[in-house]
């Protein structure tokens, strides 16, 4: 397994992070970047040996014009000349910030593309007005993959998925992690895989689509056989099951004997899956305690939503670009939450976001575990203490990008104004129907949450 570091740096990159900028002062100076960068673009590069440089030409014309305009007013009273002067000003304040005020809508997909506020670069580092967060890790390590390499992936991919023994795996993982986890499995290639909530067995076999001869461990309170009876489940052959009457949850389990029975002796070669849903900071810890490093959390659900505590709701903090939110009814993110929320069904409006005392953090300031049958209330303090755990013992923290655009895959679920940019953007049709993508179902696209994987130290610090 390759534990090398640093190749391509994630659009969340703590290089990109301004601490201590509000949302909106991010925003600003993001706009304000792409526009100083425009106007470079734009300006032609001035010709030194020329005569006609554009621009020289014209800065003489304007003065020449200011110079004759300016003698024909002096005979004015200098009261009416001071007026005149301040009706431009105000004249001329208008127009400018009107531009920038072209009314974009922010729940429209394609807006974010628009002109003025946000263009396809700019779509980079900045997803719309209420941001992603994202984990910082300790030494801003990524992971080495790039684009190319995931859209490279896709295309070897669809053609494997299509052979899927379970073509309906609903309430299991669709196509965008079906593909993440395989890639991540096939460019680590570990030695031994684990995987934690196996259902019928869809993540067994894409596991085993990416390693085919590499046993897999499997933890599962029933066992993916017992589906076989109703329809069609897969049950792998190389692959040890902690499931049905043997089954025993991860966090009990005593790694140290398992790992000696299949001879595993570096645990840097293993990877570890978690589709449990139980709240991933306790199965961060017992993977830590364990002393694994390689970890995939399929339901990394973002704040607000989801059945168990997960990344993205400790890494929401408001020190993190993207990260804090507002309870304010009367506030912009309070407006644009609520318009998006028409368009996109797991955006959550202020009201669902905000639980009493104003607690946004978790879902309504609750840690949720083990498909919420428990939770627990924490306080602001707690959650940050968390996340500040979390960054202790993080290495390289990746989010797996949508495959392709909503417009692409006609999935209205995720809000892509709170995920990556996709890795076929919406508008590459193209792209999206030479990988094969266009053959799928739409439906196969709707389970998108946000698959992170992580790299943790060797040892707690
Ligand atoms: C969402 S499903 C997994 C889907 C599967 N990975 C797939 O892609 O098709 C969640 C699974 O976790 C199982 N589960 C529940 N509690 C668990 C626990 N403590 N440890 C492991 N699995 C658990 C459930 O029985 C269920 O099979």
């Amino acid at each position: 397994m390759n534990n090398t570091t640093t190749l391509l740096r994630h659009p969340h990159s703590p290089r990109s992070s301004t601490p201590g900028t509000t949302m909106l002062d991010r925003s600003v100076s993001s706009r304000r970047h792409a526009a100083e960068s425009d106007a470079v673009a734009d300006s032609p590069t001035p010709d030194p040996s020329s005569d006609d440089d554009e621009s020289k030409t014209k800065r003489q014309h304007i003065s020449l014009l200011a110079s004759k305009y300016l003698s024909r007013i002096s005979h004015m009273s200098p009261y009416l000349v001071i007026c005149v002067f301040a009706l431009f000003g105000v004249v001329s304040f208008i127009f400018h910030y009107s531009r920038n005020l072209v009314c974009i809508s922010p729940y429209d997909p394609h807006s974010r593309i628009g002109p003025g506020l946000y263009r396809p670069d700019a779509a980079e580092s900045d997803f719309g007005y209420l941001g992603v967060p994202w984990c910082r890790s300790k030494h801003g390590k990524t992971v080495e993959w790039t684009t190319k390499d995931l859209i490279k992936g896709l295309e070897e991919f669809v053609r494997i998925y299509e052979t899927r023994p379970i073509k309906n795996n609903m309430y299991g993982m669709g196509f965008d992690h079906s593909f993440g986890l395989w890639f991540i499995a096939r460019w680590l290639k570990p030695d031994l895989m684990i995987e934690s909530g196996a259902f019928k067995g869809h993540s067994t076999w894409v596991l085993r689509q990416a390693m085919p001869d590499k046993p897999i461990i499997s933890i599962s309170p029933r066992h993916p056989a017992k589906y076989l009876q109703k329809g069609p489940a897969y049950v792998d052959e190389n692959c040890t099951y902690f499931a049905g009457k043997d089954f025993v949850d991860f966090g009990s389990i005593d790694w140290g004997s398992v790992m000696k029975r299949h001879g595993i002796t570096n645990l840097s070669r293993v990877l570890i899956f978690f589709d449990d849903h139980q709240n991933e900071l306790k199965r961060l810890k017992q993977a830590l305690k364990a002393g694994f490093q390689h970890l995939v959390f399929e339901d990394n659900y973002d704040t607000g939503t989801g059945d168990h505590y997960s990344l993205r709701q400790i890494c929401d903090q408001s020190y993190i670009r993207g990260g804090g939110h507002s309870c304010f009814r009367d506030s912009d993110e309070a407006r644009i939450r609520a318009r998006r929320k028409k368009f996109w069904e797991k955006a959550v409006d202020v009201e669902e976001l905000c639980g009493t005392g104003e607690t946004w953090w978790g879902v309504k300031g609750e840690m949720r575990d083990n498909f919420n049958h428990s939770n627990k209330p924490i306080s602001y303090a707690e959650h940050f203490q968390n996340s500040r755990y979390v960054e202790s013992i993080l290495e390289v923290y990746w989010e797996l990008p949508p495959v392709a655009g909503p417009s692409l895959t006609h999935q209205t679920r995720y809000d892509p104004a709170r995920a990556p940019s996709p890795i076929v953007e919406d508008g590459r049709y193209g792209l999206f129907q030479r990988l094969g993508l266009s053959r799928l179902e739409t439906s196969v696209f709707n389970g998108y949450t946000q698959m992170v994987y992580l790299q943790i130290s060797e040892q707690e610090s």
